[in-house]
């Protein structure tokens, strides 16, 4: 085992900049040393951008088989658009690299499956990159469930609803489906149903609506969904794109039997009990940057054989609830997962 990881960079696009980023926090451990992009003036002015922001010594490859071919390559991060995951990670994997791969792991189950394999079969890390899965305020709710401070677990509502404009929007990709695997609940309504299946999971059985407003999306923009999870609870998310503003106020509200846990608004985690000072306490003030946790949690499995805290199989549930959604909306059924096809 290794103590000290050379990555590269695939797809420098918008997210890129975050796992830079974060990799600059973690110096003693990684170092971002190659990236590549098929649009080469888009890696190379990454590169030179970050080299002088963040003293990172990038260079560019001229082509991926270079990188796979690499010896002095560890690990790939994989930043390009979803219908690329797949064929790169499994690509990765035989040639025995590590990959942390940003979210939606893929487009499918079966895909998800193939990429999981390829791992195990190499012996090499599959991280699934959703920040939301490392999260501090949500790693550490799960713990404060688990030691009983709401008692039993009642339900979960979350709200991920707000326009993103400006250069998000801008990446054709998100537009097309075919490309991004589905519409606003795959590419940022998973984050919050991350969180579900974090804190309530697994999910038994969902039930969703979905509509579109803005015309210029590929999918829907807008969806609320209802889950049913092992053991009981209920759990609602209502996601959109479509919304015209941020609303202050939590993301997420976790109800038990003798309390409460709320992620966001105003502090990162707070518990409500009404035998509490004031009825609540700050559990946690501030998730600090969510990339260098995500990316301290990837290391600490490659590098320190710790337990891979969001595994391919996360990226395979996440996926399979949002798919599970769709299905659920387009046929106006209730659906249960364990009768979803991969
Ligand atoms: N965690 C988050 O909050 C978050 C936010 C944004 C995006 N994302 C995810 O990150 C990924 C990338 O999103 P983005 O917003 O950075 O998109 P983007 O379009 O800005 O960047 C993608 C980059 O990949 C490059 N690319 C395309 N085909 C390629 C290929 N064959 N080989 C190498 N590079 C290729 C593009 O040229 C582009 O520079 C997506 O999976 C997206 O869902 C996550």
């Amino acid at each position: 085992m290794t103590d000290f990881l050379r990555v590269a960079l695939i797809g420098c696009g918008l997210i890129s900049d975050d796992h830079i980023r974060a990799y600059a926090a973690h110096a003693d451990r990684a170092k971002i040393t190659v990236c590549y992009d098929i649009d080469a003036e888009k890696a190379k002015s990454r590169a030179a951008k970050l080299n002088a922001h963040v003293a990172a010594s990038l260079h560019v490859a001229a082509s991926l088989e270079d990188i796979l071919a690499d010896p002095n390559v560890d690990a790939l991060e994989v930043c390009t658009p979803p219908h690329l995951h797949p064929e790169i990670c499994i690509a990765a994997a035989r040639a025995g690299k590590h990959v942390l791969c940003q979210k939606p792991l893929a487009r499918t189950v079966a895909e998800c499956d193939a990429m999981i394999a390829a791992a195990h079969a190499a012996g090499t890390v599959l991280f699934y990159g959703e920040t939301n899965r490392t999260l501090p305020s949500a790693l550490e709710a799960r713990r404060v469930m688990d030691a009983g401070r709401i008692g039993q677990f009642v339900g979960i509502q979350a709200r991920f609803a707000y326009w993103q404009g400006g250069e998000i929007l801008n990446t054709a990709w998100r537009y097309d489906p075919a490309v991004a695997g589905g519409g606003q609940l795959l590419d940022s309504g998973i984050h919050a149903l991350a969180l579900l299946n974090t804190l309530g999971g697994p999910v038994e059985s969902v039930s969703c609506y979905t509509h579109r407003f803005r015309p210029e999306m590929g999918g829907e923009d807008t969806t609320a969904v209802a889950v049913q999870f092992a053991g009981g609870a209920v759990g609602s998310l209502f996601s959109s794109q479509a919304v015209g503003t941020w609303v202050p106020g939590p993301l997420l509200t976790v109800s038990g039997t003798e309390g409460a846990l709320t992620l966001g608004g105003g502090a990162a985690l707070t518990l409500h009990r009404p035998d509490l000072p004031d009825r609540s306490e700050v559990l946690l003030a501030d998730d600090g940057n969510q990339f260098a946790a995500m990316i301290g949690a990837y290391l600490n499995a490659v590098l320190r054989g710790a337990e891979n805290l969001s595994p391919g199989e996360a990226g395979r549930q996440d996926l399979q609830l949002v798919l599970a959604a769709y299905q659920s909306a387009n046929e106006k059924c209730q659906v249960l997962l364990a009768e979803t096809a991969p």
